[in-house]
């Protein structure tokens, strides 16, 4: 490919493919992003559960063999490594964090998890969803995480800091917005991976809902809590951490873009020379980031 020599990264997608060129960085790098697989995979370990897996153990997928094709898919195409933004559970179950596990090991190529919030929760179960994302990542969900906090980490990958942060609860805490501080202040090329989409909040954008950072998100505003038996978002609305995060993320020199999930709806939308890409629950999509 010749180079382009533009001072500002060039971003476009077609037919999930996302392209990004940007004489920051050092060389190619390609990624598979997979969002919101759904798996319900489970056993007789899970029938004491089933009072809280019944609703949602009627969709999504009862095997992990699509997902398998995608993984050797993203191999075979030359991916660097998979990201995997949250939801690939419909609920904790043993087996199913076991199947996902054993793939994620077995691939030759690097997979990075963050949860949904779907992947901790089981419905029903009391407490806040704060506590049951801790109960049920330290109870189940911790060996998809390759030793990595599950509530944030950064993984470099040619050149490129991936910065994997749960927001599976929509709002970020203080912690994990100092985290993020600090990963930024070096200056190297970072991607966001997190499971829902920043709240943009520009005039000429497409999707102005999205959950994260959004002002109107709040208790009596929440369509679903009742439905999916958790708890009310918070009538207060988000914390300040999680609108800080949102501003920086948009404002940092050094990000390249976000990449998410959780509206199951493939979405790429630019602004201030980034980008952020919301995956399909129905396919996978590949970001190939080129040095000009
Ligand atoms: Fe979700």
């Amino acid at each position: 490919m010749n180079s382009i020599n533009c001072p500002y990264p060039l971003i476009s997608g077609k037919d999930n493919e996302v392209t990004l060129r940007s004489q920051f960085l050092k060389e190619k790098c390609r990624l598979t992003l997979i969002g919101d697989y759904h798996a319900t995979l489970d056993d007789e370990r899970g029938t004491p559960f089933k009072q809280y897996s019944a609703r949602m153990a009627q969709w999504g997928h009862c095997d992990m063999q699509e997902l398998e094709m995608l993984f050797n898919k993203a191999f075979q195409d030359g991916s660097d490594a998979i990201i995997l933004l949250g939801d690939m559970l419909s609920f904790p179950t043993e087996r199913g964090v076991e199947t996902l596990a054993g793939m994620m090991k077995d691939s030759p190529i690097p997979v990075l998890f963050t949860a949904g919030n779907h992947d901790w929760h089981y419905e029903g179960m009391p407490g806040s969803d704060m506590q049951k994302r801790q109960e049920w990542i330290s109870k189940r969900l911790l060996p998809l995480y390759g030793g990595h906090d599950p509530m944030n980490y950064a993984f470099e990958l040619k050149g490129i800091k991936i910065l994997m942060v749960d927001n599976s609860i929509y709002q970020l805490t203080p912690s994990q917005l100092a985290f993020c501080r600090k990963e930024l202040s070096d200056g190297k090329p970072a991607l966001v991976g997190c499971h829902i989409p920043l709240y943009l909040g520009l005039p000429y954008h497409t999707v102005v809902n999205y959950g994260c950072g959004n002002p109107g998100w709040n208790g009596a505003n929440d369509p679903y809590f009742e439905i999916e038996r958790r708890e009310r978002w918070a009538e207060e609305g988000q914390s300040a951490e999680t609108f800080a995060f949102c501003c920086e993320i948009q404002e940092s020199e050094n990000v390249l873009g976000i990449v998410a999930g959780h509206t199951h709806t493939y979405c790429l939308e630019t602004f201030n020379n980034k980008f952020q890409l919301v995956v399909s629950s129905l396919r996978s999509a590949t970001l190939t980031m080129f040095n000009n």
